[in-house]
């Protein structure tokens, strides 16, 4: 009925065929490497002795990730499913790494458990939306939130569900994954603030169908009140492709421009959502770091994508170079002879890990294109 399968250190009992009561996807072994690095690296900074520091995985299934913190960083661990035969199933992976003094398994509804306990460490990796569980790990956690989404149709605007379940207007945009990150992590800094707790996020990033955040939390009403200024919108003018972003502050004092400065068209308004740096820089390169010198399944993958984060623009969207390229009917240049055209003429530019064809820059719209054909002319000539 099990098989045995590793990750990192780690061995795991998984359900050799898919059960609907035991959840095991192999496919986010990548994201749970990235996971072992950021929570090494976010223990280094800390004085206190890892087996002090307390962690909930609350959403467990077969207990992978907890097992994984307990064993391969050290954290007391509490691992939680409310299915039964998960719950059984992690007892066997904790005997089976020795993990017994660090882990303990419960067979809860998560929110009950997040509701009656403080912990260091607060993980939510849930089917679809983790909206069910958000003020009760935001009421929980003491220092380090790790949030997964996949209800990613909802986050981008592609279905209506961004209004009802985050309290914001997503657009389907050429930059929806983003867009998606940037709603989530403004309904978490709200829900943090409630407790009077500030988020500062650390690394966030988007593959394949889910999102992951991982942010520190501080207490304290005044910093939730400094965070709440890093909500905000974008305005994207749907005919040109002109964007732009305003803080909520500029939006109650209605100076907000609602026609396109580029070309006239009415702008369309997503938000709110998260305008600032959704990465910490230095912390990115330790988890680098960390994932350079671990024993890792995914190793090169999650190295590639932490790589791509530390290097990208704070903006917060970016521009698909194929979809520029179609709009000025040019053939599309490497995307780096862009970025370098860009940087030449004094604007900030970078590749975005969201996508492979895509880029940010600090120049807008019709001086992108202006550049871009620029380059077109000198190439065909
Ligand atoms: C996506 S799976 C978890 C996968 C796991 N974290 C991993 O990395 O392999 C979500 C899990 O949440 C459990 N679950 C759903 N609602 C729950 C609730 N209210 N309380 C506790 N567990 C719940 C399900 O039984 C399922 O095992
Ligand atoms: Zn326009």
């Amino acid at each position: 009925m099990f098989s045995e399968t590793k990750e990192g250190v780690t061995r795991i009992l998984v359900p050799k065929q898919p059960t609907k009561s035991i959840f095991y996807n192999p496919g986010m072994e990548l994201c749970r490497d990235i996971d072992i690095a950021g929570v090494a690296a976010f223990v280094s900074s800390l004085p206190q002795q890892q087996a002090s520091l307390t962690y909930i995985d609350a959403l467990a299934g077969t207990g992978v990730r907890g097992i994984r913190v307990a064993n391969e960083v050290g954290l007391s661990v509490a691992i939680n499913d409310r299915s039964k035969p998960a719950y059984e199933l992690i007892n066997r992976n904790i005997e089976l790494n020795d993990v017994r003094e660090r882990a303990k398994a419960y067979n809860e509804n998560a929110n009950v458990l997040l509701l009656q306990n403080y912990y260091d460490f607060v993980d939510i990796d849930p089917f679809g939306s983790p909206v069910p569980f958000l003020d009760a790990a935001c009421k929980s956690v003491k220092r380090l939130l790790l949030i997964t989404a996949t209800d990613t149709a909802p986050l981008c605007g592609a279905h209506s569900g961004g209004l009802r379940k985050y309290d914001a207007k997503p657009l389907n945009t050429e930059y929806h994954t983003e867009m998606a990150t940037r709603i989530l992590l403004g309904r978490v800094t709200r829900d943090l603030c409630k407790y009077d707790r500030a988020i500062d996020p650390l690394l966030s990033y988007s593959k394949a169908h889910f999102i992951r955040i991982i942010a520190r939390v501080e207490k304290g009403g005044k910093k939730a009140d400094e965070r709440m200024k890093r909500l905000g919108f974008i305005a994207h003018c749907f005919s040109c492709g002109n964007r732009f972003v305003f803080s909520c502050s500029d939006m109650l004092e209605m100076t907000i421009e609602k026609r396109c400065v580029v070309c006239g068209a009415k702008m369309q308004i997503a938000g709110p959502l998260y305008i600032e740096a959704i990465k910490d820089k230095r912390f990115c390169e330790q988890v680098h770091e960390e994932l350079g010198r671990r024993e890792l399944g995914k190793k090169k993958e999650a190295m590639k994508i932490v790589a791509a984060c530390i290097n990208e623009l704070d903006i917060p969207f970016y521009y698909d170079h194929h979809a520029l390229c179609k709009t000025l009917k040019v053939p599309p240049p490497p995307i780096s002879s862009l970025i370098d055209a860009l940087q030449l003429n004094g604007f900030a530019a970078s590749r975005t890990h969201f996508s492979d064809t895509a880029l940010k820059t600090d120049a807008r719209i019709d001086t992108i294109k202006d550049i871009f054909k620029k380059m077109n002319i000198v190439n065909l000539s």
